[in-house]
């Protein structure tokens, strides 16, 4: 692992639960988690874990036009959910405020890489990739000095991999 980069072989959908649940543990307002990876890659199983181990109250949900989904937690502050898969614009995306969502809480985006143009520079970046059954590919790329440190971090307290 260098301090950017790190690259896993999730074997199951509950080893990417373990890791997003990782994650999540680790998270404060402010951050930005960019997740790309075609449809099926685990980018919502992810999310599940995430959520959980963040604290929140809600279960992860997807429904069909819903773009922002918004968790609670038990402190109230709120962990903030972005599917960009049915934004049909960069007008569109332009519309949402990231700035106000950060300001409330962490923020976690499927499809990152439809809507990079509007996304702070530093971030977590995560790539999901198929390679078969129950095997994913997951490189996680670290942008920035306080995503290094939270790299760092995820690489310490993931158990399992
Ligand atoms: N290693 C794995 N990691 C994540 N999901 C997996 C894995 N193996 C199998 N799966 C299954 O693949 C599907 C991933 O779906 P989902 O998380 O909704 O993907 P996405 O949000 O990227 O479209 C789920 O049905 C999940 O159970
Ligand atoms: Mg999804």
């Amino acid at each position: 692992m260098s301090k950017q980069d790190l690259n896993l072989i999730s074997q199951s959908a509950d080893q990417t639960r373990q890791l997003g649940k990782t994650l999540g543990a680790l998270l404060n307002a402010g951050d930005v988690i960019c997740l790309q990876g075609d449809l099926g890659a685990g980018k919502t199983t992810l999310v599940q874990g995430l959520a959980q181990g963040w604290g929140s109250l809600d279960p992860v949900s997807s429904p069909t036009f819903i773009i922002v989904n918004v968790y609670r937690r038990a402190d109230e502050t709120e962990l903030y959910h972005l599917d960009t898969y049915r934004l049909e614009s960069a007008p569109e995306a332009a519309m949402l405020d990231l700035d106000d969502m950060l300001d409330a809480g962490p923020l976690v985006i499927e499809w990152a890489e439809r809507i990079e143009s509007i996304l702070p520079a530093e971030r977590l970046w995560l790539k999901l990739e198929h390679i078969d059954e129950e095997k994913r590919g997951i490189q996680i790329n670290a942008v920035g000095a306080a995503y290094e440190n939270l790299l760092e971090k995820i690489n310490a307290n993931l158990t399992g991999f």
